[in-house]
């Protein structure tokens, strides 16, 4: 019989929001894949439920919710049982130049990226739905727009910003009950919302930008891989550090 390596989530519950689609459906593929046990998040019922079907009921279940509001993170309170792990993957992007920024757009931003990350977490807390002294892993999908200054990107990218800060300082919080907390910081992956923002550009500036990318654009596995890695107890001694993923596009320069 074959050992269980420390990158297997064999016996592991995890919650991953986004579930619906690109990084978040592929983190719940892998968790599966590595051992685990997925509940999947998100407002789209006919793709949860697929994800489900092909998955298995066994191992994958789907809390329909949305994050925007009160009601949903109540529900997903209501419904989970103690769990190992959870990925934050859900989020929303939106291009605008600062000067025609107005408020709801940016809470609109705000709200699924950052604000409701937070309003889960304080729940998941205040109810001990993360198991205490037991490894258990917070994984946060920031960007790696947070660490630079893309114009027109304010937006999105305040909102990682907010989420990567205060990654940091829930990984503090919870460290003394063994609850680790990091953050993955990818660059551009083909996924809807990657498509979605090279609908808003002209395909010059899409060629550009790839081309930047020593080994090219990244894909939904290659993030779900590293989430495994940060949930799974290889990473046991790790917490409030962020994972840049951006296949050399900002370290490797001419
Ligand atoms: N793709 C990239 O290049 C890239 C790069 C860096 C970071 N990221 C980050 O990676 C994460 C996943 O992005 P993706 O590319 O996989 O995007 P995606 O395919 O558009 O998926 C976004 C997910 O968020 C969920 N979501 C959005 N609003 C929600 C709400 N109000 N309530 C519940 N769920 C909601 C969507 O589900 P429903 O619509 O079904 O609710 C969907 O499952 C995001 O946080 C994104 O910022 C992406």
């Amino acid at each position: 019989m074959t050992e269980k390596t420390p990158f297997s989530l064999q016996g592991k519950k995890i919650l991953v929001t986004g579930a619906s689609s690109g990084i978040g459906l592929n983190i719940c593929k892998s968790v599966v894949a590595s051992g685990g046990e997925v509940i999947g998040v998100a407002r789209r019922t006919d793709r949860l439920s697929a994800m489900v079907k092909e998955l298995g009921e066994t191992r994958a279940s789907f809390i329909n919710a949305d994050l925007s509001v009160d009601t949903g993170i109540e529900k997903i309170i209501a419904e989970i049982p103690e769990i190992n792990g959870l990925v934050y993957a859900a989020g929303i992007t939106k291009l605008s130049p600062l000067k025609f920024i107005k408020r709801q757009v940016l809470e609109e931003v705000m709200n699924v990226n950052y604000f409701s990350m937070v309003l889960l977490l304080a729940q998941i807390t205040r109810h001990k739905k993360l198991k205490r002294n037991a490894d258990s892993s917070i994984v946060l999908i920031s960007s790696v727009a947070q660490q630079i200054g893309t114009k027109s990107s304010l937006l999105y990218t305040g909102s990682k910003g907010a989420m990567s800060a205060a990654s940091r300082v829930i990984a503090n919080e919870l460290s003394s009950q063994k609850i680790r907390v990091n953050t993955i910081e990818p660059g551009m992956v083909q996924t809807a919302m990657a498509s979605e923002m090279e609908d808003m550009l002209s395909s010059e500036a899409v060629e550009k930008d790839r081309k930047q990318y020593p080994l090219g654009y990244g894909t939904p596995e290659d993030v779900a891989n590293a989430a495994i890695f940060l949930l799974s107890d290889a990473s046991k001694w790790m917490t409030g550090q962020s994972l840049t993923l951006d296949g050399g596009r900002y370290k490797l320069l001419d």
